[in-house]
């Protein structure tokens, strides 16, 4: 670890000073919790080895989330990691995600009414069906791994149904958008680009063919009536067409992949809260709140500084790249007690939860995330009373972006 002397202020609010250190990948991927906890009380954010800077408070992030001094990071963050052009690049240079102002809002709104939460309430019934279904699939071939026969299943058979793409198609695109989801962690190395990017390549080239397969014979569904909006607004180009689609697959399958195996392992992990949602099951909401809070998926959402932001004395200098680290926020001191406890009764959880960020970029896919978690534990409680552990107890991987989960072998 070093330590930054020279442009940052070193003094905190309790009149402690402290030094920002520049944190390495490996320090931060080996202990992420325990890093955050160490640094949180002392400095506002630490120093990331890639260059960026890793807000940690839970105050400061919320409040980042919705500054106008921080914008989304446009192609900053390729940039950075030395990916100058290309389809991965296309994906930051097109994509809602990493765009601000108007273009933002062009490119989010064709999906803001599909995934509104009182339409998206419609897909319960379905997905908890589908959930039932795969449960009953699972308990026949015994012991199997969750995360590839149940947590990743739900969601990808749903964006696949919202989206109108073949269910056959499944293994093909998950398998590209969770490759490609790497490069959003920020713990990939050069050596490996190549195959990220040709996950890129051939994830766009996937979404292409749907296209113009739709083109060619329009149905009644979402891409349809997508397709057929953006060709007469021509407010899309079709690059940033195919981007949009490409950023539902990744949004819309990893994050919820590992959410779903994360809240399962906690409450196996946890005998006595498994059993209070057993016997109520009207827990189950609060159960994946508080996994979502514990361990979430996403940890972390990248933005850039428009000018010299001080956060407690210190200086996040204007044009860097800003981290806010929602992993440690939702660990933070300051805003829950007993914040290193897996509690699924507790009260302390902000109205609008922290894991899906904040401000104009708030999560697309949140109410049907919530479904899919809620849904796929509801299943499981309800038909599965005696699961257990048939394997390591899996970890979600990862400081920063979409963090990566083991394998999740269970038995019945
Ligand atoms: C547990 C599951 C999920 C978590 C934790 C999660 C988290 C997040 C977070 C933190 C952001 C904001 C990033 C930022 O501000 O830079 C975000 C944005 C986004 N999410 Fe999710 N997400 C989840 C599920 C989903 C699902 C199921 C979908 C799609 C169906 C989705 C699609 C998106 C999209 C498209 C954006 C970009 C929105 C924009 O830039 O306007 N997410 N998500």
């Amino acid at each position: 670890m070093k330590c930054h002397r020279d442009e940052h202020g070193y003094v905190g609010s309790a009149g402690a000073r402290h030094a920002v250190p520049t944190l390495s990948v490996a320090e931060l991927e080996a202990d992420p919790h325990g890093v955050f906890r160490t640094w949180r009380p002392r400095v506002p954010f630490i120093i990331h080895e890639i260059g960026g800077y890793m807000v940690l408070r839970a105050q400061d992030v919320d409040q980042l989330m919705r500054d106008p001094r921080v914008q989304a990071t446009e192609t900053l963050y390729p940039e950075m990691r030395e990916i100058p052009q290309g389809r991965l690049f296309d994906i930051f240079a097109h994509g809602m995600l990493t765009a601000n102002g108007a273009v933002h809002r062009r490119r989010r709104s064709p999906f803001t009414r599909t995934f509104a939460t009182r339409l998206v309430e419609n897909l319960r019934p379905r997905i908890r069906d589908a959930a039932e279904a795969l449960v009953r699939d699972c308990m026949e071939e015994g012991e199997v791994d969750l995360v590839a026969s149940y947590t990743g299943l739900i969601p990808a058979q749903t964006i696949a149904d919202i989206l109108g793409l073949p269910r056959g198609d499944i293994p093909r695109f998950t398998r590209l958008a969770y490759e490609v989801s790497q490069v959003l962690s920020f713990t990939f190395g050069p050596e490996d680009l190549p195959e990220i990017e040709a996950a890129a390549v051939a994830l766009q080239d996937y979404v292409v063919e749907i296209l113009e397969a739709r083109r060619a014979a329009p149905r009644d569904d979402f891409l349809s009536r997508f397709l057929a909006e953006a060709d007469a607004a021509g407010e899309l180009t079709p690059d940033e067409v195919v981007i949009q689609l490409v950023q539902m697959i990744i949004g819309g399958t990893d994050t919820t992949r590992g959410a779903g195996a994360m809240q399962i392992a906690l409450l196996l992990q946890h005998p006595e809260q498994w059993e209070a949602v057993k016997q109520d099951p009207g827990l189950v909401p609060a159960a994946v709140a508080e996994s979502l809070r514990f361990e979430p998926s996403v940890g972390s959402a990248g933005r850039v500084a428009k000018e010299d932001i001080t956060l407690d004395g210190h200086v996040v200098p204007a044009n860097s790249l800003i981290m806010l680290s929602i992993l440690s926020a939702m660990r933070d001191e300051q805003a829950y007690a007993r914040p290193d406890a897996f509690d699924i009764h507790r009260t302390d959880r902000p109205r609008l939860h922290p894991v899906f960020g904040g401000g104009v970029h708030r999560c697309l896919g949140e109410a049907l995330a919530r479904i899919e978690l809620e849904e796929g534990l509801g299943a499981l409680v309800r038909l599965a009373p005696r699961l257990r552990f048939a394997g390591p107890v899996p970890m979600l991987h990862g400081h920063s972006g979409i963090r990566r989960i083991d394998a999740l072998r269970v038995a019945w």
